[in-house]
């Protein structure tokens, strides 16, 4: 692409300015990062709160900040009983379709009714405030139920995304220590249903501390219940213990709301911790003003709930600000590519927030499908995951947002709770860049050195302030959560490390270009190379194994792994496939390595460290660098 065109930009239509949330950027930016105080102590007002703070931001024990401190409040309270006492009541929370057509609507009352009981349940279980609760689940109502049911009773979530497998789930069970887990008999996937609770017995095998497992009738598969361990979760709810009236516990603002595990550069995926003040300020304020939510909107953030998009921007963000949210169960494209366009139309959906992967999938099968829908209700789209290459965004600006509906591309992380970088509804746009920082945040790139980069040049991606929405710790680990993401300055202040390096133009507009450490972002979902090592390493035909990600035209990355065989074992295609099942089996699908390599020796420093730089320049065809590291 010419520079040129790169500085062309795409300037958002009079009526979308007209009636957005904010009016103004530069000022207001400019206010919140002098007074980040008092830009948050003012967006904090607008939740309901049972006791205000004694201070917004407690820095004593910097980088492990502290928001709103001395405040009370419960997430579910701002998220569904402040509603239904007020105009919202009778709105409608949740619409939720499923692949195979069934439909549920929830009004706000509704909802409230469901985490009631949900949450009386969990209590006759003998859960209370600060234990863990694992939930493995199906895209059904009863997910999102869930875990506002923890939050109401001051339970801490962990949600483990349903298309992980066996060991991803017990190794999030062992780290949390969980006593009980949420699951279903199972879910749908593109006309099958997928078997969950059987992969719950595998992962209850390998981990000791599950001692009650609520199981949701969803789709009527024949399962196991182990007695005086599985529950049905409707025979429950049809005790007398289960009413549907609850009262919410008074939480701290500091008191830990969930865990969500991510991959990080080593070793096992990290839990990080969110609270329920901050976060709840942070996602509801980003959600209304990036994607400018109005009374009369129906959102649709197409994410799984199990990530943290589907945490902060199906759940939590759009509930507190009383939105329509439209919950779909199934993949885009099944049974025809116009799935997504014929529920935009069915339903009116007027704000739509995906990742570059579904659009590029999408895209691919031409404009004729969108074509057969009216998609005018649409009013803004999103974009998150990953880098949106330019064809992508214009495709989607063009075809799906019929050149009216701006695209607010948003850089976040699980790690920030949301977005970090993002337009506004009339901020002038760039294809494929995140533009610029959301308010209180200011953004900088830096070279190895720490000093920070010309315009125009790569550098590492860095915060250079805490803001409400940040996770606080890594679960358990409060040193390495320092340790690896703040970096101290000599004025005593911190800075973030994102982990991404980016690039900021001279109109200031930011463009990430990606991970810098081992982490391969396949279709937008997070892994870590070594996840995907360890479950190639447990087969018991494989001494060793080297993960790398390589650009993939449709996933943004896709796994290419090398394996070393253990001794006597000869390579054969049909070995490949069987490591590539195993790999689904103990991870989930979406980390099977695309091409398995065998070989003999791998690339290693002289301390045994595996070289995949080294690995990926040879799989690409590309020179291969500094090799003076390497072992003889
Ligand atoms: C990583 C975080 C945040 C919700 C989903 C991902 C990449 C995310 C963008 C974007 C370029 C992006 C980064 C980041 N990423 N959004 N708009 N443009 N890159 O959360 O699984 O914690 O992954 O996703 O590399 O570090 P996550």
């Amino acid at each position: 692409m010419s520079n040129s065109e790169k500085s062309d930009f795409f300037y958002p239509n009079e009526d979308v300015i007209a009636q957005a949330n904010v009016s103004e950027y530069d000022k207001m930016y400019e206010y919140s990062v002098n007074d980040r105080e008092g830009f948050w102590e003012e967006q904090a007002e607008n939740l309901s709160w049972y006791k205000k703070w004694d201070s917004v931001l407690d820095e004593s024990d910097a980088p492990h900040y502290k928001w709103f401190d001395g405040g009370e409040i419960n997430i579910v309270h701002n998220a569904i009983d402040r509603h239904i006492v007020g105009p919202n009541r009778n709105k409608m929370a949740i619409i939720w379709e499923s692949e195979n057509g069934q439909v549920r609507n929830y009004s706000y009352n509704g909802l409230n009714r469901e985490v009631c009981q949900f949450a009386n349940v969990l209590k006759s279980m003998g859960v209370s405030k600060g234990d863990i609760v694992t939930i493995y689940m199906p895209q059904i109502p009863e997910l999102v139920f869930a875990m506002l049911a923890c939050a109401k009773i001051g339970a801490i979530h962990s949600v483990v995304y349903g298309g992980f497998s066996k060991e991803a789930l017990s190794s999030r069970i062992d780290d949390a220590t969980s006593r009980i887990l949420i699951t279903a008999d199972g879910g749908w996937r593109r006309g099958k249903k997928v078997d969950l609770k059987s992969i719950a017995d595998e992962a209850m095998k390998r981990t000791p501390s599950i001692e009650v497992c609520i199981c949701v009738k969803n789709n009527e598969l024949d399962i196991e219940m182990e007695p005086a361990r599985d529950f049905w979760l409707h025979d429950l709810k049809s005790l007398p213990i289960a009413s549907s009236q609850c009262e919410t516990e008074h939480t701290d603002a500091e008191d830990p709301l969930f865990i969500l595990y991510t991959s990080g550069t080593t070793g096992k995926p990290k839990g990080m911790l969110h609270t329920h003040g901050g976060y709840a300020v942070y996602t509801s304020t980003t959600h209304r003003m990036a994607f400018d939510i109005k009374p009369q909107d129906r959102w649709w953030c197409a994410a799984d709930p199990g990530w943290i998009t589907g945490h902060s921007y199906i759940v939590y963000g759009p509930l507190i600000n009383g939105a329509t949210i439209m919950l779909y169960e199934g993949a885009p494209n099944y049974p025809y590519p116009n799935r997504w366009w014929q529920i935009v139309e069915k339903y009116g959906i007027n704000i739509l927030y995906t990742s570059p992967t579904a659009i590029r999938g999408l895209m691919r099968f031409g404009d004729r499908w969108p074509k057969k829908h009216d998609l005018s209700s649409l009013r803004l789209l999103g974009s998150v995951g990953e880098p949106i290459n330019p064809e992508a965004w214009r495709w989607y600006h063009h075809v799906i947002g019929q050149d009216k509906c701006p695209i607010i591309d948003t850089w976040w992380q699980t790690e920030t709770g949301g977005f970090m970088i993002c337009p506004l509804p009339i901020t002038p746009l760039k294809p494929g860049s995140a533009t610029k920082p959301f308010f209180g945040n200011e953004i900088g790139l830096i070279d190895e050195e720490g000093n920070e980069t010309p315009l125009n040049e790569e550098g590492k991606l860095i915060i250079k302030n805490p803001w409400p929405g940040m996770a606080r710790t890594i679960f358990k680990d409060k040193e390495r959560y320092a340790d690896l993401y703040w970096l101290k300055q000599n004025n005593n202040k911190w800075h973030y490390l994102a982990g991404d390096s980016a690039k900021i133009d001279e109109d200031g507009y930011i463009w990430v270009i990606g991970r810098m450490d081992e982490v391969l972002k396949v279709s937008g979902y997070r892994l870590g190379t070594s996840e995907v090592e360890s479950a190639l390493v447990s087969h018991p035909k494989v001494s060793e194994a080297a993960a790398v990600g390589l650009p993939h035209e449709l996933k943004g990355n896709a796994i290419h792994t090398f394996v070393i065989l253990k001794e006597g074992v000869l390579p054969d295609p049909d070995l490949e496939i069987e490591l590539k099942a195993h790999v689904g089996a103990e991870m989930g699908k979406i980390a099977i390595p695309e091409l398995i390599e065998f070989v003999t020796v791998l690339p290693k420093t002289r301390s045994g460290k595996i070289m995949r730089r080294v690995l990926k320049a040879r799989a690409l065809g590309q020179d291969e660098g500094d090799l003076s590291t390497l072992e003889e």
